[in-house]
């Protein structure tokens, strides 16, 4: 989604804007802009593209100055164009806004700001209506003016606005849209996302809903909704900015993929004990509750939902307890039967993803408790859940996600693994195996990522199909959906998943000649029906290649190629048969010369619903 960055102190703030910006182009955008405040008057830039359009456009510019905002927009209201590009400006040019999120009244405020205050617009978006807004309610007082604001707006928003008349603040507030300020020394940052800052502070304030930022060189001051100070704890970031640098790879998903046995260590050791029990250090769900819990949701979106649907048959398996899994924009917009003996498990990379927010939100109206799995710390599902299960993925750059749906797994592993041990429902002589295979996971990957170029040559012959379908039963099911929008995602190639039992249900009119079909069949007990499914597609003269388990040479007579996953029990499949189908994804993507970290139309960060 869109990124935000401002800036005030002794510093160009240009250069620091321009390189905070950058550092979120991950997030996808279409077009970037800058505003400054340079003796007095605003200067603004914007371009269509890359920020790189607008480097080289203010490249001979003088934009010297102390204070300024940017943006990179990634279009919701009106076509990607220099135009629509942010900052917006007030009628008379003194406030510059830029924004995130939406403002579903705008059309209202709209018509208001032109028939009362004889308001003419040039672009087609939401934000120019607050930048009218904020110009029309100015009396010399930014923070003022940007109160009376968003008292009259409704949606969900992080807002940064400065003013040509007072060089000495930038002014910024959220509603339901990240928002951060970072703390320097006679300077200060505000930012939509952590790696935008990473280079220049570590300290930070994490800033809650329906707060005010004023920050002025000197400080950086917080106020609530009605303009009372707030005093807010600093956060210390601990992750530094190499960790957001591509370190000689590629792209950012592949460093991410081959990331993954580190990451699964990390989070693994976090949460294990010497005595091999986990331990839920800052998780203060009981032991009565968990044997009292009726009924478990799993929520979450894209990815996050696909690694919510392995964790359905694990807690299933382990907890004894039914689990319902939903996609978090259809969860919130149902009447679900969630009650006080609810538990709610939101699953989320970003912590960020609106849908998944509002799901959270129901769910803990009704009662439930509400548990998150969540990679960035510090973000919003993480503070409005009870408790948090903390991926330790580190930043996850590339749109497509990689390690960040792994370490999810890992979690669900040990959440459910723990529930089972907690309530009896799981005998410690399997529990303890399940932890040895999951002790193990980290040095089989490896072994994958070892064969890399393997996978990389099979593509040579497959990556210009124009559909290609996955299939898979049980736990592996689960994995071809993933392993299917890894694919889609970032090879815009036509790619759907199924149970491969569902097949004859109709989607097999679909096989034919050409068609290619990703079998994975690495469930032990699964394997003959797979058998069967295969046989259905290679009789529809499809070609297949599989994913098994290695000694399982068998498959191999039913298969164009076949990649092997080291040996492990059924359970433990997903972590490891989804590593192949990410690096087939990549490679693929990379033949065709896609943009791999920044897929077309998508965003790391989805905060509109
Ligand atoms: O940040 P989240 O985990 O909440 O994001 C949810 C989805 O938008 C995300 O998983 C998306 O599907 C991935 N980028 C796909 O690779």
């Amino acid at each position: 989604m869109c990124g935000i960055v401002g800036y005030i102190g002794k510093n160009n703030a240009k250069d620091v804007i321009i390189e905070g910006l950058k550092k979120l182009e991950y997030r996808g955008y279409d077009s970037a802009g800058i505003a400054i405040n340079q003796g007095g008057k605003l200067k603004i830039k914007k371009h269509v593209g890359g920020i790189q359009n607008l480097e080289n456009l203010i490249k001979k510019e003088d934009m010297e100055s102390h204070l300024g905002i940017g943006h990179t927009r990634w279009a919701t209201h009106g076509a990607p164009s220099d135009l629509n590009a942010h900052p917006h400006v007030s009628m008379d040019g003194n406030i510059a806004v830029v924004h995130n999120g939406i403002i579903e009244n705008y059309v209202e405020l709209k018509e208001m700001l032109k028939k009362e205050y004889s308001c003419e617009f040039y672009s087609d978006t939401d934000t120019e209506v607050i930048a009218k807004l904020i110009g029309v309610l100015y009396e010399g007082d930014l923070v003022d003016a940007v109160y009376k604001a968003v008292d009259m707006m409704r949606g969900a928003y992080a807002i940064g606005a400065i003013s040509a008349s007072e060089d000495d603040k930038l002014v910024a507030v959220r509603k339901d849209a990240p928002l951060i300020a970072g703390i320097g020394d006679g300077e200060n940052y505000i930012a939509s996302d952590i790696p935008a800052l990473l280079k220049f502070v570590k300290e930070i304030y994490l800033i809650e809903n329906n707060e005010t930022l004023v920050v002025t060189a000197d400080k950086v001051s917080i106020f609530d909704e009605n303009r009372n100070p707030v005093e807010r704890e600093v956060f210390h970031v601990t992750w530094d900015a190499d960790a957001a640098e591509k370190g000689g790879y590629d792209h950012f998903m592949l460093k991410e993929i081959h990331e993954q046995p580190k990451a699964l260590e990390d989070t693994l050791s976090r949460r294990l004990g010497e005595d091999g029990l986990i331990n839920l250090d800052g998780i203060s769900m009981t032991k009565d509750e968990i044997e009292n819990f009726s009924k478990i949701y799993i929520v979450a979106c894209g990815t996050a939902y696909h690694a919510g649907l392995v964790g359905k048959t694990l807690i299933e398996k382990y907890v004894k307890v039914p689990v319902e899994i939903d996609v978090a924009s259809e969860f919130r917009y149902r009447d679900p039967f969630v009650d006080d003996k609810t538990l709610f498990i939101a699953i989320s990379q970003s912590g960020e993803t609106l849908d998944t927010l509002e799901a959270l939100r129901v769910a803990k109206r009704k009662g439930a408790r509400v548990l998150s799995i969540v990679n960035v710390v510090g973000s919003t599902v993480a503070r409005e859940s009870d408790d948090v299960f903390y991926t330790w993925a580190g930043p996850e750059i590339a749109v497509a996600s990689t390690k960040a749906y792994t370490t999810q797994l890992m979690c669900l592993y040990l959440l459910s693994l723990h529930m089972g041990l907690t309530k009896g429902t799981l005998e410690r002589a399997k529990y303890d195996a399940v932890i040895e295979e999951l002790k193990a996971v980290s040095d089989k990957i490896r072994l994958i990522l070892k064969d890399s170029a393997k996978i990389e040559k099979l593509t040579k012959k497959l990556y210009n199909r124009d559909n290609i379908f996955f299939i898979g039963r049980g736990l592996d099911s689960a994995v071809a959906y993933e392993g299917s929008l890894k694919l889609k995602e970032i090879s815009y190639i036509n790619s759907f998943a199924i149970a491969a039992g569902e097949l004859k249900h109709g989607t097999i009119a679909l096989m034919a000649p050409g068609t290619l079909v990703i079998s994975l069949a690495t469930q032990d007990k699964l394997f003959e029906k797979m058998r069967s499914n295969m046989q259905e597609v290679i009789a529809r003269d499809a070609d297949i290649v599989s994913i098994a388990k290695e000694g399982n040479e068998s498959i191999e007579e039913q298969s164009e190629a076949v990649i092997y996953i080291p040996e492990c029990a059924d359970e433990i499949t997903p972590l490891l048969s989804i590593v192949p189908l990410q690096l087939f994804a990549y490679y693929v993507a990379k033949r065709r010369n896609c943009s791999i970290d920044k897929p077309k139309n998508l965003a790391k960060s989805v905060t509109v619903e």
